[in-house]
């Protein structure tokens, strides 16, 4: 394996040197560019997508015809899954057809590392997203999309606002931010909406966002995840939006330099302003972009290869 990504799969970022993670950026750096080497031809790579996407998913598939891969986009809906075929017993199927790559996005933590114990020898899991638990290529462009702006990351503060309690990509944002040395790491949202403190090591957590705002150079706003809660934990869109919302007042507070970012998809309204959404500080679109290269980037290392 390559010494950025020292397993086979890519499960979470929890625990991946800082250095790991800069080497994949470098690789991303040069993937970007048109000219790219097709060293995945020859491979397949799948998608299993048991949750909705649209980013991840379509990044992926990019990801891999841009690297010369063939991509199967697997429709759940109308798998073997549906008469009670088991994941495991899907996944060696396919195995058996010669796909050598899966990208595992699912409702329940654990099932991509589960599916990665099981992968035969060669064959590559890399989660797309599971439950609250990670989704470590957002967390890595994250990182990345932060880092071209904010390259003094050891001198930058990163407020991430809202649903943290249901977000994986907080977790693997704190994950990929502390590996690589981030300065101040703020953490907000309403208490319902909050972890355990102690799900939230070497972070400052705040419990209004003008004081999590104040200064910031990178706001990193939530999407509040109303199709992971039991039960309502918020009063109303409304309210939500005017306690927690970002609008072009509390921006206002942060660095006049600061960047907004949001993982996707939007509740426009809800958790961001059209206006801070569109404006001049988001870089929310080229969260997006990067999106394609660090894929790339984190393909062609799984699968071995110079580039
Ligand atoms: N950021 C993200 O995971 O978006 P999708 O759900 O559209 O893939």
């Amino acid at each position: 394996m390559s010494p950025a990504l020292p397993h086979q799969h890519l499960i979470t970022l929890a625990g991946m040197p800082g250095d790991a993670m800069q080497s994949l950026f470098n690789r991303a750096d040069r993937l970007r560019t048109p000219g790219r080497p097709q060293v995945l031809a020859g491979r397949t790579v799948v998608n299993l997508f048991f949750e909705p996407s649209t980013r991840t998913r379509v990044s992926f598939e990019l990801a891999a015809m841009r690297l010369g891969a063939q991509i199967v986009p697997f429709d759940v809906e109308h798998s073997s899954t549906q008469k009670g075929e088991t994941l495991l017993d899907t996944l060696r199927n396919l195995e058996a057809m010669g796909c050598d790559q899966f990208i595992v996005r699912h409702r329940e933590n654990g099932t991509p590392g589960f599916l990665a114990e099981h992968a035969a020898a060669g064959v590559s899991i890399i989660n797309a997203g599971d439950g609250n638990h990670a989704h470590p290529t957002q967390g890595l462009l994250d990182a990345y999309t932060i880092l071209r702006h904010k390259p003094d990351l050891a001198n930058c503060c990163v407020a991430i606002i809202g649903d943290v309690l249901h977000s994986r990509v907080a977790r693997s944002d704190i994950h990929a931010l502390q590996a690589l040395g981030v300065g101040e790491l703020r953490i907000a949202g309403p208490e319902a909406l909050l972890p355990g403190r102690d799900a939230l090591p070497g972070c400052v957590v705040h419990h209004r966002i003008d004081e999590a705002v104040r200064d910031a150079d990178v706001v990193i706003m939530l999407r509040l995840q109303k199709e992971r809660m039991q039960h309502a934990l918020i009063a109303s869109d409304a309210d939500y939006f005017h306690n927690w919302g970002l609008d072009d007042t509390r921006l206002q507070r942060a660095h006049p330099e600061a960047i907004v970012m949001h993982p996707g998809p939007i509740n426009r309204g809800v958790e961001i302003a059209d206006s801070v959404a569109d404006g001049r500080q988001s870089r929310i679109l080229e969260q997006v972009t990067n999106g394609v290269a660090i894929r790339m980037a984190v393909m062609a290392t799984l699968a071995g290869t110079d580039c």
